[in-house]
């Protein structure tokens, strides 16, 4: 059956601009959208099975959040305060605290434990626009508990009406029991990912290149593994220092390098060459209290796409909004109004390989997002509250 949806600000985000339609109108089939347009001219051949008014909404493709840890164990808000008061990020991984707190915690929890703190999580992200969510594992760094993490990524997407993508991020952190053996953690990364992807619980594969967690060496037989299962890889690289891993995830022809305050030159060199998307992560940068910005401008002179995401996990990110990432994106890094939009739609999308969906064309999927707003331009403007009234995920009204 065809739908109408009628009556709205459309800002389709097509051909690169705003693409502002007045009293425009969608009409859907399906899953998909089918017709895109302003209303008076809706070719008389439609067959109009059901209308819905939108009275004059401002209607946008729904939001991708590309890179979030949404499921885990327990909170990090003790170390916030530690850090509040003069630890360092780093000086807290190394004596112990960090990710691996958070491991203890998630190891300790039942899946319906997991599922009901991620539930809640991603409903606050969907009250923000999201229809499409990316999760990383991460937090288990067993098989048993990287599987139990994945599995409650899957069973949110299907529990909850929002799209989830999974990302196994087993080299994220060195578990205790491995401790002294990195590279033997790394050999059994690579043998968990294969179980993990024949259980269907892996589209992609990430890993975190740092001082603090692994090598450019180690990342590499990671992504050697990856591509041996045919799976796409994404990294976190130059977070913290320049480890040349925006090279490496290039290399491997990675859909998106993440965080990149420290990226170099090379690094947006090989990003361009390979079509590996940006991911900038404001909410961590803000939280670390960074300082160093990624080189949006070079990234911008070179032609990389940029997304933004929330980042969301419980160290560096606990923020549950994507919007507002976006206007960090923006008072931080000077990302333009438009760029950031961009970056937490269609850029997003391609940074998790989904090329159906970010922009409100014929043929694409119908997940768009009603707000409460005049203007596209007003999403990085407010902040601290996200006015979306609706959002709609395969033309159906979820929120
Ligand atoms: O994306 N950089 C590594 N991973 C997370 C932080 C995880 C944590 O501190 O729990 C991030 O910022
Ligand atoms: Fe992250």
């Amino acid at each position: 059956m065809q739908r109408l949806w009628r009556h709205a600000r459309l800002a389709t985000l097509v051909d690169g601009g705003w693409g502002l339609i007045e009293d425009g109108a969608l009409v859907t089939e399906g899953e998909h959208i089918r017709w895109v347009g302003p209303l008076a001219a809706l070719p008389a051949s439609m067959e109009i099975g059901e209308e819905i008014g939108l009275d004059g909404a401002l209607v946008m493709p729904g939001l991708v959040d590309c890179h979030t840890h949404l499921v885990y164990g327990g909170d990090r808000a003790a170390e916030a305060e530690m850090r509040l008061n003069g630890a360092g990020y780093e000086e807290i991984a190394r004596a112990g605290g960090g990710i691996r707190s958070t491991v203890s915690a998630t190891r300790a929890a039942s899946e319906d434990a997991l599922l009901h703190g991620a539930r809640r999580r991603a409903q606050a992200l969907m009250a923000g626009g999201v229809t499409t969510l990316e999760i990383k594992s991460g937090y288990g760094l067993s098989l048993e508990a990287e599987a139990k993490c994945l599995r409650v990524a899957r069973r949110l997407g299907r529990e909850v009406p929002v799209q989830v993508r999974t990302t196994y991020l087993g080299a994220h952190a060195l578990p205790p029991e491995f401790e002294g053996r990195s590279d033997d953690y790394v050999d059994a990364v690579c043998h968990w990912m294969r179980a993990l992807h024949a259980q269907g619980l892996v589209d992609a594969v990430d890993a975190f290149c740092e001082s603090i967690a692994f090598s450019p060496v180690q990342v590499a037989r990671v992504f050697e593994a990856a591509r041996a299962l045919d799976l796409p890889v994404k990294l976190h690289a130059e977070q913290l220092s320049d480890q040349g891993g925006a090279q490496l995830a290039a290399s491997f022809g990675a859909l998106s390098a993440d965080h990149l305050e420290y990226l170099s030159d090379a690094g947006i060199a090989a990003m361009r060459a390979a079509g590996t998307v940006a991911v900038l992560l404001p909410g961590a940068y803000y939280m670390l209290r960074e300082t160093r910005q990624p080189p949006v401008a070079a990234l911008r002179a070179a032609g990389v796409p940029i997304a933004v995401a929330s980042d969301h996990n419980p160290g560096t990110a606990p923020g549950l909004s994507l919007p507002l990432a976006a206007h960090m994106a923006c008072t931080f890094f000077r990302l333009t109004p438009l760029e950031a939009v961009a970056g937490i739609t269609h850029q997003a999308a391609r940074a998790l390989g989904l090329h159906d969906r970010g922009l409100l064309r014929a043929g694409l999927r119908a997940d768009f997002a009603v707000w409460e707003l005049n203007h596209p331009n007003e999403l990085v403007y407010w902040f601290g509250h996200d006015p979306c009234r609706a959002v709609v995920q395969g033309a159906e009204v979820r929120t």
